[in-house]
């Protein structure tokens, strides 16, 4: 039997009732927001990846699929969709239209990394992007239109981490601080961060490794070294959560895994996941479309892990399924070939129903009817056939009504109670 990739895996009816149900939330919160969906294809040329996340991130250095597309240029398989929105931000010249863009969009990643729970080498993300807009209102209106969707699919167990990384005025010099701080202590950071101390220090912060977290417990803090207007920026937003009620914690060593980062950037922790606690993060990345060659534009955004969402929604999957409005259970050919032409102009009236194709008896086809879940069941042979009617059973209510054969399409809605 050929099985599934390791890390890939079938999101099977049932769970995937519940990520529609989720994306509805999300998409009709997202456009009362003024966000416009926007799809993106899932491979981009390689150097869209290296330019944008950063040749020296673990995402560009370990994780991406990449290929030769016939030896005639290398594609890869997208770990992210921050660059390929920005791409298509410039392609577009999407700033044309408005001074400010604000897209949504929703689908898979690849990241080869090492599997386990709540990590997946395809993963799904929810993603918002909003470009042209430097005001720090725009980042507490993400923050909160995030928190927003969190309550409405009923995550509760959530904190907000936010930090602010600073912009090219100010980071530099505390880079520098940081490489200092880090040279004495090389011997105990893990072989990953020795590269790090010197190919990209921030990310050493946020390193896993104990003897790393230990190293770094004392080092210096970007928001010390936060240039006036970066310290603003900061300000305004933290302000402004406190205003509005969004609950939040000052993560001074929050850095992202990514590198186009600059001033706000957040976490949503949660402590129902595990190891993977992660369920979305995001910030700003106000060089980020200049340096893939675009106008001097701003840009934030965030990414909600969609498979990690799922897993801690308080929706009910059950309530999620749509069961049938109504089973036809056809004893004889003569009944069958009947309900047949009705389920079909059913199904086209918007009138979900099922029936049996092997002429089984009325005992299990009422199994079958129960085990669907259908909320109505008709029962049809040869003396219904003659007589011109038929019962239709409420199975909740445990009711049921006579209803003529002649005209049922469009009788039969007002009894199962349609609306
Ligand atoms: P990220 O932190 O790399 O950011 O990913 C965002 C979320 O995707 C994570 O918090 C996690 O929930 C989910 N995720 C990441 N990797 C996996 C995986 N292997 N399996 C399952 N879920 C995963 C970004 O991707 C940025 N592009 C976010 C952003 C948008 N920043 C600005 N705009």
């Amino acid at each position: 039997m050929i099985q599934s990739i390791r890390g890939f895996r079938d999101i099977l009816p049932g769970e995937a009732e519940l990520w529609q149900k989720i994306q509805r939330i999300a998409s009709d919160l997202f456009e009362d927001f003024g966000f416009k969906e926007i799809r993106l294809p899932i491979m981009e040329r390689s150097e869209l990846f290296a330019k944008s996340i950063g040749e020296n991130t673990d995402i560009v250095e370990k994780e991406m699929y990449t290929f030769s597309d016939k030896g005639k240029e290398w594609i890869t398989l997208r770990p992210e969709a921050t660059a390929s929105m920005v791409r298509a931000y410039i392609q577009h010249k999407m700033y044309a239209a408005n001074q400010i863009c604000k897209s949504y969009t929703i689908g898979p990643m690849f990241r080869r990394e090492r599997p386990q729970k709540g990590r997946h080498r395809q993963f799904y993300q929810i993603n918002a992007e909003v470009f042209g807009e430097n005001s720090p209102l725009v980042d507490v209106s993400l923050i909160f239109m995030l928190k927003t969707l969190l309550s409405r699919l009923k995550v509760d167990d959530v904190e907000f981490h936010i930090n602010s990384l600073g912009c090219p005025e100010c980071r530099p010099s505390f880079t520098r601080r940081l490489k200092e701080y880090l040279e004495p202590k090389k011997e105990t950071l893990c072989a990953d961060c020795v590269k790090r101390s010197v190919k990209n220090p921030l990310r050493v912060l946020d390193c896993k490794v104990p003897s790393c977290g230990e190293a770094v417990a004392d080092a210096p803090l970007l928001t010390d070294f936060l240039c006036p207007d970066c310290q603003s920026h900061f300000q305004t937003v933290t302000k402004t959560l406190e205003k509005r009620n969004v609950p939040f914690i000052i993560d001074k060593k929050l850095v992202r895994g990514l590198d186009y980062y600059t001033r706000t950037t957040f976490e949503v922790h949660t402590g129902a996941l595990g190891a993977q606690s992660a369920v979305a993060g995001g910030g700003r990345y106000d060089g980020l479309v200049k340096a893939l060659g675009g106008p001097n534009q701003p840009g934030i955004g965030f990414a909600i892990g969609f498979d990690r969402l799922a897993e801690i929604v308080g929706l009910k999957k059950e309530d999620c399924i749509q069961t049938p409005d109504l089973f036809i259970a056809a004893l004889g050919e003569t009944a069958m070939t009947q309900a047949f032409d009705w389920i079909c102009d059913f199904a086209a009236k918007g009138i979900a129903s099922e029936m049996d194709f092997q002429n089984r008896s009325l005992k299990s086809q009422m199994k079958l009817a129960n085990r669907l879940g259908a909320s109505h069941v008709m029962i049809i042979g040869d003396d219904e056939i003659e007589k011109g009617e038929a019962i239709v059973r409420d199975m909740t209510a445990s009711a049921q009504v006579s209803i003529p054969l002649k005209g049922i399409v469009e009788a039969i809605e007002p009894i199962l109670n349609l609306g």
